[in-house]
């Protein structure tokens, strides 16, 4: 058994997509949230840039002793997942392997959306992947930076949200798909939208399903879960404005047992 925190960031509010995973998943654990919305959006922002900012937030998790880190972020696992299990002591999970996992396991993944920032798509991370994965899936990436500031600014179920998510996913009218993977953790939260547009024989895919799966394997095949009371309380933190992760985590999380409070880097 072991008590110690999962350490779990994002560049905002994405985050918060995964936490209402890993408390369904793994309720007995304590998380330590850091939404570095300081540094937000990290999808237009250099791979190297992002880099930085990951390890820097892996630093501070080394600080709190966590026995894990989620990288709740698809532009950070991108950008980071190899330097991160690299520098840090303990295991650190991405989004990409298992969200692709994910895909793969609907019934039909013929042909395979997967939207993403600016930065994830550029990096072509989810295609590769996917490819390596199975050779014969037919991918299509489209970049989908606009729907980020929808989440983080609260303007979900808005017509605001409807209109962009039209804009941005019309390719999709014309390549059609059978399964789409919501390559960044802020699109969760516009599931509604992005299924109205693309009509309900499209199996949209929640990555964080199957990277807190990889997450749960992992303690328990090393013993590592934590043993002690259910719902523990858990510590948000963000480093930009602490009110819209407060706004966020009301809205989004059904346990409110945390603390929310700025943290400086
Ligand atoms: N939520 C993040 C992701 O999964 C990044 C969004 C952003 O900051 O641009 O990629």
């Amino acid at each position: 058994m072991d008590n110690r925190p999962i350490g779990i960031m994002d560049s905002g509010l994405g985050g918060l997509s995964v936490i209402r995973i890993v408390n369904q998943q793994l309720p007995h654990e304590k998380l330590i949230f850091v939404g570095d919305q300081g540094h937000f959006p990290y999808g237009t922002r250099t791979q190297q840039d992002v880099c930085q900012l990951a390890l820097n937030i892996a630093r501070f998790f080394k600080r709190q002793n966590v026995k894990m880190m989620i990288v709740a972020c698809n532009t950070a696992t991108a950008a980071a997942l190899p330097t991160l299990q690299k520098e840090m002591p303990f295991p650190v999970i991405g989004m990409i392997v298992p969200g692709v996992k994910g895909a793969l396991q609907q019934k039909h993944h013929q042909s395979v959306g997967v939207i993403g920032t600016a930065s994830t798509i550029e990096s072509h991370a989810y295609e590769h992947e996917l490819h390596r994965q199975d050779r014969s899936v037919q991918v299509v990436e489209k970049a989908a930076q606009p729907l980020v500031p929808i989440v983080e600014h609260g303007q979900t179920g808005t017509e605001q949200a409807y209109q962009t998510v039209d804009e941005q996913l019309k390719i999709f009218d014309q390549q059609p798909i059978q399964t789409l993977i919501l390559g960044c953790t802020h699109f969760p939260f516009l599931a509604d939208e992005i299924q109205q547009k693309l009509g309900y024989q499209v199996v949209l895919v929640d990555p964080a399903k199957e990277t807190v799966n990889a997450a749960k394997e992992w303690l328990t095949q090393h013993d590592a879960l934590n043993d002690t009371e259910m719902m523990p309380q858990s510590r948000l933190y963000s480093t930009g404005d602490v009110e819209i992760l407060k706004a966020g985590a009301k809205k989004w999380l059904s346990n409110q047992n945390y603390t929310c409070a700025h943290l400086e880097l």
